[in-house]
Parts: structure tokens; C-alpha cells; sequence
């Protein structure tokens, strides 16, 4: 049989769906040191299995404490990964040509998922513990709408009942991706939401309340513990939600090597670190193991930019103060960022294992502000012709910054990143770009200091 010849420009690696992942990478396995562990916002000890279980299903918990290296993959979860799983790896020929540069840029596609973004990696693997266990219920937070629509599908997959606290900025910006959520089944309000008792007590101080993460978080862990049958599920942050995201990194690596290629440079955007450790968690640990080094480059927005400008230190994850402490890159979880269009970066913290790398020293981050974002969106649209979510533009910004230096440099450096979701509901966002009218936001300098004053305080 004669072997098939490669296409000279083959611009999408694809996999069979056999080679779906069977395992998730648990990066526990090769770090060269444990990140601080979790401590309870009450006692200040490490907390335990037993302190979680009012908000998660216990195999999630113990995939927060294992250090086996694969953790597998439950056969309902992969046959449901199946829907759009493994995603295609593109060679970004078209953006190369319009940048001349000598770089091979390269992007994984996650926005090929139902509901658009890389989030149902997690909501489907969480909704299936829970129901496992005999949930009925599950609520949570949503920012840019992505993850509340990712849960939402999840939700409709394994018949759970899904409650979503959406982001007041982005409820109000994205009238269509809280109706694409209601289609999947779920139940939608605006945070702050008269539906809390945190809510009204914000409402009452700020009737015109934007909302944040934070507060929307606290709002869906006030809902889960006065609601029986139902649990919180969470779209980034936790080492559980990082650890389903590896698929994606794993893939990569296959695909990559369809490419006979190596990156030099690995990129995502962070907003809670979720998508970000996906693609990179994987290669990460080939260095750990065989000594394989990248340069990996977290890119962050300039309105919350809390690896950049932030203080490493145990805080809280939510506004509300209800979740565990944890050690995190974090801008104090009082500060509420910006109404920036990339909903989902506008996060007070960082994942504690994204915050731990960045202490070792195995990554890097930067930060850009939304026009400069947009703008190279809108350049990799009209080469790729994929329209890109606002968070992912940030990656995309930060590989065409690091294409145009290798330009300069005279270098074909291999470029990889990750291209998280489709912002086919993020037009309003795109208008005001055409129109000129979208804003940057100067880092409030100030606003931080005062959510740093109230940091809890750790011995
Ligand atoms: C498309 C998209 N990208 C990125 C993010 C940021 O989250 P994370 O840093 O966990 O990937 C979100 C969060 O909502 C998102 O919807």
C-alpha cells in the first residue's frame, strides 16, 4: 500500500475520535514542589474532603488530592466528549502570510464545542459525578456566558437541573447567550439577583450593580447551601476544573506532532486559568519529566491583571467571602474589574496551580488591554476567517506580538496557542470595535490597593 502523501500546506491536523484521551493529566504527578494547600476561612487549617462535600461530589474532591498522574475518564463523560471532541489543530498559514513573518503559528480550536469554548471539558465531566451521586441540581456562576451555557449543556446531557448566576455586565451585554442557555434548560438571573440574601444586601447599597465573578460565585454557593439535591459546579479556579481541561494539551501534543513540529512558545488567555492549563498543563509536564523547555505565556487583560500586578497570597475566591482560602496570584477579593467585553478575564485571582508555575518560575504572564485585543481579533478574523470570543483575542494579541518579534528577529519560531472559544455572541463587543467606540481601562491602582487593604490575614 502506498503511503499517502501529505498535503503541502495541510492547514487543520485532525484525530480519529478513537484518539479522544482516556485519561486526564493530573500535573500533581511532576511538580517539583505542592502548591500551599487550601485553608478554611473559619479555622485557617488545610481543609479536608469533609469540608467540601456540602458544595462537590466526592470523586471530584478526590481529584483535588490525588497525585496519580492519569486520572481516567468515565466511558458516559468520553461518549459525550464525542460530540465535538477530538478538536481540530490549525496552522494558521493565512494569518501568517498577512504578518509576513517567518513564524509558524499554530491554534487548537476549542470553539467547535456545542456551546462554543472549551467549558463543556469540565461542565460535562461535572454534571456526570454529580448525577453519579444523586444530585438533582446544580448552580453556579457565569461571566462572559460561556460557562453557564457549557453547563447548561451538560445539564440537558446527563438530566440535571442547572441554576446560573450571570454577571450583571454580561447579562446585560449578551441578551442571546442567556437565551441559548434557557434553550439547553436552565434557569438564568442577573448577578446581583434578588434570589440571594448576598444579592439583595449588594442591590440595596448599588441598585445599579455590573456584578463581577466574585459576587455571582458567592451568589451560587449561598443558592447551593439552602437548596437540597443541589451542589455547586465552577467553570475555572479549582484543580479539578484544570485537571478535565488537559485534553486539550494532550491533543495538541499529537497533533503537533502530525505537524513534525515542536513549539517554542505556548500561549493562552487566563481569566480563572482553566483553558490556559488545558493546553499547557500537558507539555509543562514533559519538562518536569524529560526536561523539555517552552516558553509559556499566560496573557491576561490590563483591567484585572492579577499575575501581573497582583500579590501572591492566600484570599478568598468569591466577593462573599464563603469560599475556601486559597494562595493565589490575586488583586483582593473585594475588587470588582472593569466592564471589559472579555467577561470571562474579569476575575479578582488565578487557579493556585497557575499562581504556583508563576512562582517556580515555569511561566510568564502579560497584560493587554481590550482595544489592542480586538484589534487583533479582528486581523485574525480576516485571515482565519473564525471570529474569536474577546478572551481568546488576548491569546492572539500576545502570538502576534511574539510572530512579529520573530519577524524582527529573523526566527521561524513555532508558535502555539489556544484559540478557547467563538464569539459569535460577542458581536455587540465587535460593533463598538468597528465603531471606534470601544474603551480601555487603566489599571485602577488605587481600587487594588484599597481590595488589597482587606486581604484576610494567614499565618
Ligand atoms: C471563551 C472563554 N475563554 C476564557 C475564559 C476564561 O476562563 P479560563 O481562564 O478559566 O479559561 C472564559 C471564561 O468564561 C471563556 O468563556
Amino acid at each position: 500500500m502506498s503511503a499517502i502523501a501529505a498535503e503541502p500546506r495541510q492547514t487543520k491536523f485532525v484525530l480519529d475520535e478513537s484518539r479522544i484521551p482516556r485519561a486526564w493529566y493530573n500535573i500533581a504527578a511532576d511538580l517539583p514542589s505542592p502548591p500551599p494547600p487550601p485553608l478554611h476561612p473559619g479555622t485557617g487549617q488545610p481543609i479536608g474532603p469533609g469540608d467540601l462535600a456540602p458544595l462537590f461530589p466526592m470523586e471530584l474532591i478526590k481529584q483535588v488530592v490525588s497525585t496519580d498522574r492519569e486520572i481516567e475518564i468515565p466511558e458516559p463523560v468520553r461518549d459525550a466528549y464525542r460530540l465535538y471532541r477530538p478538536s481540530p489543530l490549525h496552522r494558521a498559514h493565512r494569518l501568517e502570510a498577512a504578518l509576513d513573518t517567518p513564524a509558524h503559528i499554530y491554534y487548537k480550536y476549542e470553539g467547535v464545542s456545542p456551546s462554543g469554548s472549551h467549558k463543556p471539558n469540565t461542565a460535562l465531566a461535572q454534571a456526570y459525578y454529580n448525577k453519579a451521586e444523586g444530585v438533582t441540581r446544580l448552580a453556579t456562576e457565569t461571566g462572559a456566558g460561556q460557562w453557564g451555557s457549557a453547563l447548561a449543556f451538560a445539564g440537558a446531557v446527563f438530566g440535571l437541573e442547572v441554576k446560573v448566576f450571570m454577571v450583571r455586565a454580561s447579562y446585560d451585554q449578551k441578551p442571546y447567550r442567556r437565551i441559548l442557555m434557557e434553550t439547553y434548560g436552565a434557569d438564568v438571573v442577573a448577578s446581583p439577583s434578588l434570589a440571594t440574601e448576598y444579592g439583595r444586601k449588594l442591590l440595596a447599597e448599588s441598585p445599579d450593580h455590573t456584578g463581577s465573578l466574585g459576587i455571582a460565585i458567592s451568589e451560587a454557593i449561598e443558592d447551593t447551601v439552602t437548596h437540597p439535591g443541589s451542589k455547586y459546579s465552577l467553570g475555572s479556579v479549582f484543580d479539578f476544573v484544570l485537571l478535565h481541561q488537559t485534553v486539550i494539551g494532550q491533543e495538541s501534543i499529537e497533533q503537533m506532532g502530525m505537524a513534525g513540529e515542536e513549539p517554542d512558545v505556548i500561549i493562552g488567555c487566563a481569566g480563572g486559568g482553566s483553558n490556559f492549563a488545558g493546553l499547557t498543563f500537558p507539555w509543562l509536564g514533559r519538562t518536569f519529566r524529560e526536561g523539555k523547555r517552552y516558553r509559556i505565556i499566560a496573557a491576561e487583560p490590563e483591567a484585572a491583571p492579577s499575575m501581573t500586578r497582583g500579590v501572591y497570597a492566600y484570599d478568598f475566591g468569591d466577593t462573599g467571602k464563603m469560599a475556601p482560602l486559597v494562595k493565589m496570584h490575586t488583586l483582593g477579593s473585594d475588587f470588582v474589574p472593569a466592564p471589559i467585553h472579555a467577561g470571562g478575564l474579569r476575575y479578582h485571582g488565578m487557579a493556585p496551580l497557575v499562581s504556583h508555575l508563576k512562582e517556580l518560575g515555569e511561566i510568564e504572564a502579560t497584560s493587554v488591554h481590550q482595544v489592542a485585543c480586538f484589534e487583533a481579533g479582528v486581523t485574525f478574523a480576516r485571515a482565519e476567517g473564525i471570529l474569536p470570543a474577546p478572551e481568546p483575542t488576548h491569546a492572539i494579541k500576545v502570538a502576534i506580538d511574539e510572530a512579529l518579534a520573530a519577524k524582527e528577529a529573523g526566527e521561524a519560531r513555532v508558535i502555539l496557542f489556544n484559540l478557547c472559544g467563538h464569539g459569535h455572541f460577542d458581536l455587540a463587543a465587535y460593533e463598538r470595535y468597528l465603531a471606534g467606540t470601544l474603551e480601555d481601562y487603566e489599571y485602577p491602582a488605587e481600587k487594588v490597593r484599597e481590595a488589597l487593604a482587606s486581604l484576610p490575614a494567614v499565618r
